[in-house]
């Protein structure tokens, strides 16, 4: 069943009808100022950092799920009755309901009565607000007399404190209101300079700005007081809850229209310059007076939006395909790259899966998100791995993760995940195909921002390969530490009492339990390091040679086949008892996925056959047509040696969910091993525009990846949770962009190397990659994967086309594959 469709002409996803199975929501902003709304106009906005500039009011957990968010009630004067024209919060009956989530954007329209309306919601460029562009329409043929209602929640910034302290928060509440603009200042009499507020372009024929004022005593926001009774109060918040609600009456002749501009915005004065008069209590608004000015008007509105559309039009022009399956070209050129930008921004922290409250960025996570979007936005991207880098530690390990207010990194969880600063080597790795950018390797930057400890960013990589080099386990596998990627799988924890953190629990020595993971990891992280360093040389400054990293790969890789080998498959761990995990010998958790799919991907196996099988092994086992799960059989008990893993009821999460993170990398390792077949099939099984078709049992959102898809043990199978905040963005993206259809930077050019299923007669794409567009033909003339190549109309050597010398910004590249 669909609850909507995909317009990829517009670049949106058209619900149509309001009560999908989850909330489906959109973000709006990409620099600074930041909302999520769902398709009923749920949600909230925040300023850089969703805990501590929280504008608006969220609940989480809350029945129905998604309540609250930028309302707006249309209220018949003649009849008396009102209504939402995003459904919720009234919840009444609509017809030509359609919610258009698109780049950066959110359409919400229906018809009610014969009464049109129609919101527009976006975040301009460059600018701290959000914009609600009303358009109503009387399609009745009678003049109607209409009140437009808006509501919306302020927070009191901290969201954390927000929802717990309110012996403190019923007090401190406290809006002015001028010129029909409400501003929302609790604390800003104290140690804040910033506000928020929300204006209307229209003459006001009311106010209110005191929830109970306007909901009235037990009453919630599908039946306020004021809508019932037609008029405003003009209540001024004083403690409580402050919320912002604006009163607009008109009469609409037959067939008329009227825009409505609402803005939310976010501003900060000069410490010195708050207050105008200075000395009185009021904010001084002279700053923020144009800024509203400017966006109440609509041709500036407009203008804002066009410049939206455009950003997002270069953005995703970087690659665009077009291949004979609509899954994997929608994805590709609109919605998945998308994803891979809300990643960038919001890392794991605000979604309706996270709170918003809880956690920094994780250096794991920044890292890998970063494979996704460095091509879109690469001056942003070095940034991030300076930042990133900035927070390693002097042994090259890291913080778990950073506060991105203050880019230092969490004391409160710490170090000791041992994959952690693989994942830099492999973003850097990334960035410099993508760019070309050698320099960014001579960076200065310091070691847990102590700024007299500045080392070149090559320093810092080759720290990351010596930490493990400084943690090797009893077999010489890399130890794993508090956990590797699979933050679950906490084999020095051992903790029994409810309520302490898996991931900072710490018991023994951590010398015994041995990842082979992070071996797959290492192997890949190393041969990444001997081919920087191939190319990237520092006049008097010791580095190591190619040589080195390439022998470190060999030796890891005849570890793994020694210690790391199970007979069919890799081995996942051992234990701090030395005891294996991921192993038949196992009674649970015999075999993981992710060792099949990092060590196949880092290359090992390829040369003996064991890739081979332990792919097969994964098909066999893992694979579900809902995805690969991560384990089998799922852990029916919690195992104390385990950790987080086993605390999951099966099927869910780490225990032997779909993981669509981990999925990509055995896609990846079949492309290795020249599968194309099964590399397609297994995208295409997580592939969320695949699974739309099935939305009832999927119920996330169709246009993005969820973290997870609940396993074949659980009784939810195929359910997906978690959706937009995932590494399964940027993976999913890698692998069909750069290893399925095949089109890959490289240190030396664009590399075109397909390996696509052979019913597939080619594809066409367009890359612009450094500078210069390629535009690429490929073309099946044989039932094979190998590459000829033709430039410009000449034959070519090899599969690697280099950035043009004479200056050319276009290049004509036919693949002919046989
Ligand atoms: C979550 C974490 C990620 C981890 C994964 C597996 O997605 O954000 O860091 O790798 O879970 O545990
Ligand atoms: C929980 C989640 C896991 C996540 C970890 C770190 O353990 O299950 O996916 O990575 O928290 O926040």
């Amino acid at each position: 069943m669909k609850y909507g469709y995909f317009d990829d002409a517009q670049r949106e996803y058209v619900i149509t009808r309001p009560d999908t199975p989850l909330p489906w929501i959109n973000y709006l902003g990409s620099e600074e100022y930041f909302a999520l709304i769902s398709n009923t106009a749920g949600g909230y906005s925040f300023y850089k950092d969703a805990r501590l500039r929280r504008i608006s009011r969220y609940r989480y957990n809350n029945a129905p799920f998604d309540l609250g968010g930028r309302y707006l009630y249309l209220r018949d004067n003649d009849e008396g009755h009102y209504w939402s024209p995003s459904w919720q919060p009234t919840q009444t009956e609509l017809q030509d309901y359609s919610c258009r989530h698109g780049m950066g954007y959110t359409i919400i329209g229906s018809t009610y009565n014969g009464i049109r309306a129609e919101t527009r919601y976006f975040v301009p460029l460059g600018e701290n607000l959000e914009i609600w562009q009303l358009s109503i329409t009387n399609q009745r043929n009678t003049s109607t007399d209409l009140s437009v209602f808006s509501a919306v929640e302020f927070c009191l910034w901290d969201a954390a404190d927000d929802s717990t302290n309110f012996q403190r928060n019923f007090n401190t509440g406290q809006v002015e209101v001028e010129d029909g603009v409400i501003y929302h200042k609790t604390e800003y009499r104290e140690r804040r300079d910033h506000f928020a507020y929300f204006a209307c372009s229209e003459k006001l024929s009311g106010f209110d700005t005191q929830r109970e004022a306007f909901l009235g005593p037990y009453r919630s926001w599908d039946r306020p007081i004021v809508l019932e009774q037609g008029q405003s109060t003009n209540s001024i918040a004083y403690g409580w809850q402050p919320i912002g609600s604006h009163c607009i009456r008109l009469s609409l002749k037959p067939g008329e229209n009227k825009q409505i501009i609402f803005l939310l915005g976010y501003f900060e004065n000069p410490k010195a310059q708050k207050f105008d008069p200075p000395g009185s209590q009021t904010i001084n608004k002279r700053g923020v007076k144009p800024v509203i000015a400017k966006y109440l008007n609509k041709t500036d509105a407009d203008k804002a939006f066009e410049s939206l559309k455009s950003y997002w039009d270069q953005l995703l022009g970087v690659l665009q395909v077009q291949t004979p399956d609509e899954h994997v070209n929608r994805m590709v050129n609109i919605w998945n790259a998308y994803q891979c930008m809300v990643t960038f921004n919001m890392s794991r922290s605000a979604s309706l899966y996270e709170s918003g409250i809880g956690r920094g960025l994780g250096f794991r996570d920044s890292n890998q998100d970063l494979l996704g979007f460095v091509q879109m936005v690469p001056e942003r991207a070095r940034q991030r791995i300076l930042d990133l880098a900035s927070t390693q530690l002097p042994s090259g390990g890291a913080y778990h993760q950073y506060q991105p207010m203050t880019k230092r990194g969490n004391n409160d969880i710490g170090s000791n995940f041992n994959d952690d600063p693989h994942w830099l080597v492999l973003a850097v790795a990334a960035y410099i195909r993508e760019t070309s950018d050698w320099n960014i390797l001579d960076e200065l930057v310091p070691y847990d921002n102590r700024p007299e400890s500045r080392m070149p960013l090559y320093e810092h990589l080759q720290r990351s390969i010596q930490y493990t080099l400084d943690r090797m386990g009893p077999h010489g596998l890399p130890l794993i530490g508090r956990a590797d990627w699979n933050d679950c799988l906490n084999l020095n924890c051992f903790s029994d009492t409810p309520g302490e953190s898996f991931q900072t629990t710490t018991t023994g020595s951590g010398n015994v339990a041995e990842s082979v993971f992070i071996a797959g990891l290492f192997v890949m992280s190393t041969l990444e390091m001997a081919q920087i360093a191939e190319r990237y040389s520092k006049p008097g400054f010791e580095s190591r040679s190619s040589t080195f990293y390439k022998k470190l790969a060999n030796d890891m890789t005849t570890t793994i086949y020694q210690h790391g080998w199970d007979g069919e498959w890799f081995l996942r761990a051992y234990d701090a008892l030395g005891q294996k995990v991921g192993s038949a010998e196992c009674e649970e958790g015999k075999i993981y996925i992710e060792p099949q799919g990092f060590c196949v991907l880092a290359g090992v196996g390829l040369e003996n056959g064991y890739a081979k099988k332990a792919l097969d092994s994964a098909n066999k086992q893992l694979a579900t047509k809902h995805g690969i799960v991560v384990l089998q059989p799922a852990y029916s008990r919690y195992y104390l040696n385990l950790g987080e893993i086993s605390s999951y009821p099966e099927g869910y999460k780490e225990n032997a969910s779909v993981f669509c993170h981990n999925n990509p990398w055995v896609m990846i390792a079949e492309v290795k091993v020249g599968n194309a077949d099964r590399a397609l099939d297994y995208y295409l099984r997580i592939n969320p525009s695949a699974r739309e078709e099935a939305a009832e049992i999927h119920r996330c959102e169709p246009y993005v990846y969820a973290q997870t898809i609940a396993g074949r043990d659980a009784p939810t199978h195929g359910e997906a949770k978690n959706s937009w905040l995932t590494g399964a963005a940027a993976w999913n993206y890698v692998t069909i962009t750069q290893w399925i259809l095949g089109i890959r930077p490289t240190w030396d050019g664009l590399q075109i190397a397909p390996v696509i299923p052979a019913h597939w007669p080619g594809f066409t794409a367009s890359r612009i990659f450094r500078g210069v567009t390629y535009q690429i033909t490929v073309k099946r003339t044989g039932p094979g994967n190998n590459v000829n190549l033709i430039v410009d109309g000449k034959a070519a050597d090899g599969n690697i086309i280099a950035v043009p010398k004479d200056g050319r910004k276009t290049i004509t590249v036919e693949a002919l594959l046989k």
